[in-house]
Order: C-alpha cells, then sequence, then structure tokens
C-alpha cells in the first residue's frame, strides 16, 4: 500500500512543532509523573525488590496527567512501556480527539518473548531451530500485546552474539548469522503477519542495529571495532533478513562501530540501511541512546546529539528529550537539515499508516485485552516451545525417568516461578508461571524437596534432581559476567551429591553458555533449561519422564572458560591449528575445545545419517542426504547442512552453517533430506569489498552436530 500522497498531503499541515512532536517517544518514566523515578521502579520490580502488584498500586496512588497539554499540542508521538489498553484508549483518544491534526499516538514496547504467557528466552527458543514455532509464539505475543493497545515491540533482537560473558546473549537467536536471520524473519512475519493494519498485527523492530553483540569483552555497551568485511560477513546479515523480510522499524544499537556510535552513523542508517537495503520504516533510538552521544564524545552537546542523530538517519528519539528540546530552535536558526526533519516525519507517519492507526487508532478494547491473556491454547503453545527448547546436553540413560521414580529435588531455582520468566518478561504474572515443584504437585509426582543435600544424601530417592544456575537477573541488559562458571553454592551441593554416590539429574537454568566441564565428567545425565518462560515446570518433567523427546540444539557454544571467550564454531583455521606441536593455537591451562559445540543436542532415540551427495546445477548446489531413526521411539531431528571453502582469496571459515531443516522420524523410519544452495551461499567480500564467488572445491558437511557430520567435496566451476 502507498500512503506517500496521505504523508504529504498531512505533511502541508503541520507545523514545525507537531513535525518534532511526532519524533518524541515517551519513556516509562513520561508517561506519567510519580513520586518514585519509574527507571528505579522498574528496576526493583527487575530485581524482585517489588512486586508487580506493589509497583501497580503505587502507579494507582500516584499517577497523575500523562502530560495531557502536550498531548493536545502535538508533542508526543510515541508512548513506549504503557501496558494495558485503558492507559493507551485514554491517552489516545486526548491525541486524536483533542489535537488540532488528530494524529493518533503510537504505543511501543519490549514483548520479547511472550507478553503474558512468557515463553522461553529467545537463546533458549532459537535452539529449537523451528522457524514454524518461532512464527507462532510471535503471534501469540501479537494478539496479546495488541490486545493491550501496544502496536509496536523493540523485537526480535538479532545481535550476533559469540561471548557468553555479554549478558544480553540470552536475548539473541546465538552466534551465528543465518540462524539469528532465520529466527528473526520468522519473527517478524508472525509479529506484522502480511497486513500489518490488522488490530492484531504488531510492528517489529529490529535491533540492535549494529552489532551490539561484538561488544568488546563481552562487557555491554563497550565498543566494537571489526573491519567492513566481517561486518558484512558475519553480524549485518541478521538484521537485512529482517528488513527484507518486511519489519517496519528499526532500533539502533547502543554501542559505536569503529569510533562511529550508531546512533549517529550515517554510513550504517542511511547508506546501509535505506539506500544499500531499501528500508522505508521507521528507526527509533535506545533508551536515552541520542542524548549518550555526549557520552561518547562525539557531539558537543544536546543539541549538536539531536542534530548529528537526526541527520545521520534515526526518526524518533526514545526518551532522551532531545529532540523535542533543540530541533526547533536549530531549525529556526538554519542549523538543521530541514530535508531530515522531513524524511523522519515522513518516516514515522508511513509506520501509522501501515499499522491502520489513521483508519482505526483504537485498535482493542479493555474486553479484548481481558479475553485475549493467557486464553485458549496459550499455555499449550509455551509448553510447546519450551518442550522444544530444552537440550539434553548428556544422558548415561537414566533418562527418562520412569513413573514412580522417588524424585529428591533440590535448589531453590526448582521451586521459584519468577526465575522462570528470565530477562525482559516485563509484563508478565509470575503468579502465573509454573515451578518444577508446581508441576509436580499438579501431576502426583512422588517428591521431596531438599533443603539441604545432607538431607537429600541421607535420603532414599532413586534420583536427585538439581536445580541450578543464574536467576533472570544474572542475564539480559547491563548483565556481562567476567566469570560463567556455576556459583560456589551450587557446585557444593552438586559435589556432596557426587560424593555421596547420588544419582544426579542436573537441570540448568541460565541465559548463556555456562562452564561445565565438572557437569560433564561427573554428572549422569544434564538438561539445559535455560530459562523457560511460564510453563517452564510442566514442560521440564514432559522432557525428564519422556512424554516428549528432547530435540533442541545449542545455537551457542559452551566453552570450558570465560577465557575463551569468544567462542564460536565457524572460526578459522589459523597457521597452526593444532597437532602434537607445542607451538599450535591454543592455551596451556584449558583446552581449545569448547565442552559443547554448536548445534549439539541429545535425543532419546538415535539417527545415522548416510548418501550425501552434492551436484552443482545451474544457479547452485543441490545437497541430499538420507536421516534415519535407528533408536526406539520417535523423535525430531534438527539436520545441518554446513560447507567450508578451503582455499580463497582471504581465509575462510572452517565451518559455516548454510541451511538447516527439522524433520520428524518415527522408530525405523528414514528419509532423504535435500538443501538447494545458491551460488551465493559460498561468497565472500574480497578486500575491495566486492562479493566474490570462486570456482573450486567446496567441503559440504551434513549431521546433527557441528562435529558430527559426514563430508562430501565437489569442485565448482561455473564458466
Ligand atoms: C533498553 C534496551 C532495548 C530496549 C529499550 C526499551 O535499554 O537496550 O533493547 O528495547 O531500552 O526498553
Amino acid at each position: 500500500m502507498n500512503y506517500e500522497n496521505r504523508i504529504n498531503e498531512l505533511m502541508s499541515r503541520m507545523t514545525l512543532e507537531e513535525k518534532i512532536g511526532q519524533l518524541q517517544q515517551c519513556g516509562p518514566s513520561l508517561v506519567g509523573s510519580f513520586d518514585v523515578d519509574v527507571e528505579e521502579l522498574m528496576n526493583m520490580v527487575f530485581d524482585g525488590r517489588m512486586t508487580k502488584e506493589e509497583l501497580m498500586a503505587l502507579l494507582a496512588s500516584s499517577k497523575r496527567d500523562f502530560h495531557e497539554d502536550d498531548l493536545r499540542a502535538g508533542r508526543i508521538g510515541s508512548y513506549m512501556g504503557v501496558t494495558h489498553a485503558e492507559t493507551a484508549l485514554r491517552l489516545q483518544k486526548i491525541a486524536v480527539e483533542e489535537s488540532r491534526l488528530g494524529i493518533p499516538l503510537l504505543f511501543a514496547c519490549d514483548v520479547i518473548h511472550g507478553f503474558k504467557t512468557v515463553t522461553p528466552i529467545p537463546l533458549a527458543e532459537s535452539c529449537a531451530w523451528d522457524k514454524v514455532l518461532w512464527e507462532k509464539t510471535a503471534r501469540m505475543a501479537a494478539e496479546e500485546a495488541t490486545s493491550a493497545g501496544i502496536q509496536m515491540t523493540f523485537a526480535p533482537m538479532v545481535d550476533v552474539s559469540k561471548d557468553a560473558r555479554w549478558g544480553r546473549i540470552a536475548e539473541s537467536a546465538g552466534e551465528d548469522a543465518l540462524v539469528n536471520g532465520a529466527y528473526g524473519t520468522a519473527k517478524v512475519r508472525g509479529f506484522q503477519t502480511d497486513d500489518p493494519s490488522r488490530p492484531d498485527a504488531l510492528s517489529a523492530c529490529v535491533k540492535h542495529f549494529a552489532a551490539y553483540g561484538a561488544a568488546e569483552a563481552g562487557r555491554d555497551y563497550n565498543r566494537v571495532d571489526m573491519s567492513r568485511l566481517r561486518l558484512y560477513e558475519e553480524y549485518l546479515p541478521s538484521y537485512e533478513a529482517c528488513v527484507k523480510a518486511g519489519a517496519l522499524a528499526v532500533m539502533p544499537a547502543f554501542n559505536d562501530i569503529n569510533g562511529e556510535p550508531c546512533s549517529s552513523n550515517r554510513w550504517l542508517l542511511t547508506e546501509v540501511l535505506r539506500n544499500q537495503w531499501g528500508f522505508h520504516g521507521m528507526t527509533v533510538s535506545d533508551s536515552n541512546a541520542v542524548d549518550e552521544l555526549v557520552n561518547h564524545g562525539n557531539v558537543f552537546d544536546r543539541a549538536d546529539a539531536a542534530k548529528q542523530a537526526l541527520e545521520a538517519g534515526m526518526d524518533m528519539d526514545m526518551a532522551s528529550g532531545c529532540f523535542i528540546e533543540n530541533l526547533k530552535v536549530l531549525a529556526e536558526s538554519g542549523k538543521l537539515d530541514v530535508d531530515a526533519l522531513n524524511r523522519a516525519v515522513a518516516d514515522v507517519l508511513r509506520v501509522k499508516f501501515t499499522l491502520g492507526l489513521f483508519d482505526d487508532p483504537y485498535q482493542t478494547t479493555t474486553e479484548r485485552e481481558a479475553a485475549a491473556l493467557m486464553s485458549g491454547e496459550k499455555r499449550t503453545v509455551a509448553r510447546e516451545a519450551a518442550q522444544k527448547s530444552i537440550v539434553l546436553l548428556k544422558n548415561n540413560g537414566v533418562l527418562p525417568l520412569k513413573a514412580g521414580t522417588n524424585l529428591g529435588i533440590m535448589g531453590s531455582l526448582a521451586d521459584n516461578r519468577d526465575e522462570m520468566l528470565g530477562t525482559w518478561a516485563v509484563d508478565a504474572n509470575s503468579q502465573t508461571c509454573v515451578s518444577i515443584v508446581d508441576a509436580c504437585k499438579a501431576q502426583g509426582i512422588l517428591y521431596t524437596y531438599f533443603k539441604t543435600a545432607a538431607d537429600a544424601c541421607a535420603s532414599d530417592c532413586d534420583v536427585i534432581l538439581a536445580a541450578v544456575g543464574e536467576k533472570k537477573t544474572e542475564s539480559g541488559e547491563a548483565a556481562s559476567k567476567v566469570s560463567i562458571d556455576l556459583s560456589a553454592e551450587d557446585m557444593e551441593i552438586l559435589k556432596t551429591l557426587h560424593d555421596a554416590g547420588k544419582t544426579v539429574v542436573t537441570v540448568l537454568f541460565n541465559g548463556r553458555p555456562l562452564a561445565i566441564s565438572w557437569l560433564k565428567e561427573n554428572v549422569p545425565a544434564i538438561v539445559e533449561a535455560w530459562h523457560p518462560g511460564t510453563e517452564a515446570g510442566s514442560a521440564i518433567l514432559d522432557i525428564l519422564f519422556g512424554r516428549v523427546n528432547p530435540s533442541a540444539k545449542l545455537t551457542t557454544t559452551f566453552p570450558a572458560s570465560a577465557g575463551q571467550c569468544p567462542m564460536y564454531y565457524d572460526h578459522i583455521n589459523t597457521g597452526r591449528p593444532g597437532g602434537k606441536s607445542k607451538f599450535t593455537s591454543k592455551y596451556i591451562d584449558a583446552p581449545i575445545e569448547p565442552v559443547y559445540p554448536f548445534g549439539y543436542g541429545l535425543s532419546y532415540t538415535t539417527f545415522t545419517y548416510s548418501g550425501l551427495a552434492a551436484k552443482q546445477q545451474e544457479k547452485g548446489v543441490a545437497v541430499s542426504v538420507t536421516v534415519a531413526n535407528t533408536g526406539d521411539r520417535a523423535g525430531d531431528e534438527i539436520v545441518q547442512c554446513y560447507f567450508r571453502d578451503p582455499v580463497a582469496r582471504r581465509v575462510r571459515p572452517v565451518q559455516k552453517l548454510a541451511d538447516f531443516a527439522r524433520i520428524s522420524l518415527e522408530a525405523g523410519e528414514q528419509k532423504e533430506v535435500s538443501f538447494f544452495l545458491p551460488y551465493e551461499t559460498f561468497g565472500y567480500y574480497d578486500q575491495s569489498m566486492s562479493y566474490v564467488v570462486d570456482d573450486g572445491e567446496i567441503i559440504i558437511m551434513v549431521g546433527g552436530s557441528s562435529v558430527d557430520t559426514i563430508h562430501t567435496n565437489l569442485v565448482l566451476a561455473r564458466t
């Protein structure tokens, strides 16, 4: 749909102040005036120092007008952090019915992995390698969020993340560009549908553009410095995939790239995003990021920050106030590129038209909201997502547990609903979550919950389930760590149980890869549950008792130590890749191999691969392989297709994911799986930034893990 005429006509009637007002997004602290700083309130809820109910009571008691004069004067274009239909509708009514031009507001919020019905954190759900599931959970989140008056989510986050120290790896789809791109594309489809004007369509906002996951030393907000080659090959493709999928918004990242902060990076926001990728949506800053250009040191003051950001390609200013405070004076004094201002306003209006807000600004009702939240099949979807995100890392045969197993349970995380939500579940009610203990009670499982390891050791339980790992606040934003080890308390529990000869099944709750070498060596079974969301306990018991066969595969490498970070599968060979000699690329105090590699995950059945063939065709390479289920029960397998270009004009990774497929096989069943790899798959940027595809040998590797593949070679000869 083309809205340009309607946009131009409306803009011809807008005053300078009304134009600038469209670029102002009020953060939570501007949604209303509170006695206490809202940011602090949000942190208190995140940290568990305040329950949501206490916060809501405080809001109800202290909120006053939502800057209603600003709304009537057209000085606010959007709010973030409004999460109730009643509030959104009241604000919208003022904007539409009491302002001069009646331009509708855009309500945005962080709906990252569910709204009220919470699905596993993105890093977990990415381990499902399931595009259908990814789209389905996004659609469910959109149904809930739009019912509450939200029209844009600050998701998907597709920052390729190769460093376990970085807390926001929890929000990503892991270390691979293709997986992040596939995940993000599915999310854009699920949020927006093919008709973004639908009342239940939610605008995606792809973030954080760009390469935020490459923060030096894994320290959040830190610098990002890399070649254009690497940026284009490893870090930009996931955002580009989402833009090509039709994402209506993009959020520039807090970090700089090679000295240019993303928020004022003209090359990134105009040359790449708009000129190269053809993006016609809107950009919205990260929270206060325009103001933070002053800290970065590439602008003189807030006014200069507003100018540099707007002229570089930033359309909307989240929460900093730099735009609303400075653009008018800059424009009137001839110090602002007015074309940039008009571009920004047109971008914002285009998204509002596309979302149908001009035709129907009140896209929900409180009745729709009440009917939508946590209703119908939403818990079933959340449970399925958790089942498919749980990675079986080790199993010496103790799993699946038999019915009637006398189960001991240890670890506070086994009986904590709130921690199951994970990071960025900003509006969920933890009391609706199901913990492991809740699930045991609901399912009549024979269990004993032990507070001390001594009691567990003295018991006659057949198996002790040890729930260990991270609280939800130990990952996510501003949660980088220098250690990715389990806590001393967790290790104490595990070693006490081990030394007592107890049969232990470890369930990990975490938002990042953890260094679990000791577990791998000493514990019979390890189940990676991440932070699985609303139906955590139900899904975990489904896996433990074998009602569901685990199928998830890691999308992030598990290092042996933080000292190895960043660690990832698609590494280069180096000139001294390994072998008997001392003088090879390695550590003298840690292995060079990961504890668990990218693409790895076990099942209760087994799969074999055979008959791999790769044939050159006119526009690419056709790959086929036969996968057989050689075990005694049905299962899903994630078939991974990698390639290596052993000789090129520059060094290339030893392995790169080219495609993947999730298949279901009955016991004894086999299927032929096919991939078609266009020639561009094998290409790379040369030093002059030309994208080249060489003729010559290519190695194709296919298997159920990056380290367990069968190979075939072929020689590309396209001429
Ligand atoms: C935060 C995050 C961003 C989020 C935004 C709004 O600082 O960086 O991911 O969408 O602010 O909450």
